[in-house]
């Protein structure tokens, strides 16, 4: 049976020791949520050090936001999986919209990126979405599609124990507009298609597949309800741990 996981993201925000101080009121916090609950923080690069000491040895499970797609060498202001993993820290999430939007992120260097992550030993939370255009343009399963099957294809079914999807509409992050339950079940139990389609449905019904976008406290409860809705991504309300808690206890 797949697991239920709420991730928080925490993207550019808080300093190291507003981090560390976040990160201690998410663990202190942590026992309230049921324990088949899977819970994530997702620290920028400095962090992960630092609050692998507060999470270690918790229920709390620690995230880079993005890797290097080089093992390692000559590539000036970049972070390997080799240094994720030193830190501690279990996942990396890749291919936020974020990084496909200012960053130049392409699914081949996303194919780069898993390959080196699940190589390493990291767990991946690869990130698909379409934008307000490609949703008006009625694009959005094909857009899916895409991002799921370019990265995916590339690898097993083996490799998909180690994979996290999280479909995050780009029109909904940090709009406080949320996809409605019905629009983010289509497009979970679309893309777990497209998984049955590649792996078997064995395998597809086994991933984990999270909603991320305006998730909060309020409408957890109605996303999660969901068939193959099986946890959040969560942004903003994740820089508050009694919100991002209060997620977590909306199954
Ligand atoms: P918000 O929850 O702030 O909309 O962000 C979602 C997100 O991008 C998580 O990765």
């Amino acid at each position: 049976m797949r697991k239920h996981i709420v991730a928080g993201n925490w993207k550019m925000n808080t300093t190291v020791p507003e981090g560390v101080e976040l990160a201690k009121a998410v663990v202190a916090k942590s026992a309230e949520v049921p324990s088949d609950v899977e819970l994530i923080i997702a620290t920028p690069f400095t962090h992960l050090y630092p609050v692998n000491e507060v999470v270690k040895g918790t229920r709390v499970a620690l995230s880079a936001e993005n890797c290097a797609d080089k093992a390692k060498g000559a590539y000036t202001g970049e972070v390997s999986v080799d240094m994720l993993k030193s830190t501690g820290c279990e996942y990396t999430i890749l291919g936020h919209s974020e990084r496909r939007q200012y960053y130049g992120e392409t699914d081949e260097k996303l194919v780069e990126k898993t390959k080196l992550a699940l190589a390493a030993g990291l767990k991946v939370i690869l990130c698909v979405g379409e934008n307000l255009e490609e949703r008006e343009a009625g694009k959005h399963f094909d857009v899916c599609n895409a991002q799921t099957v370019n990265v995916l294809k590339n690898f097993s079914a083996e490799d998909m124990k180690n994979v996290v999807i999280a479909y995050e509409p780009v029109w909904a992050i940090g709009t406080g507009k949320t996809a409605t339950s019905e629009q983010a079940e289509e497009i979970h139990a679309y893309i777990r298609k497209v998984l049955a389609d590649m792996f078997g449905a064995g395998v597809a019904d086994d991933v984990t597949i999270l909603y991320g976008g305006s998730c909060k406290p309020s409408n957890a409860k109605e996303l999660f309800a969901q068939p193959d809705i099986d946890g959040g991504l969560i942004g903003g309300a994740a820089l508050k741990a009694e919100d991002f808690i209060g997620i977590a206890l909306s199954f």
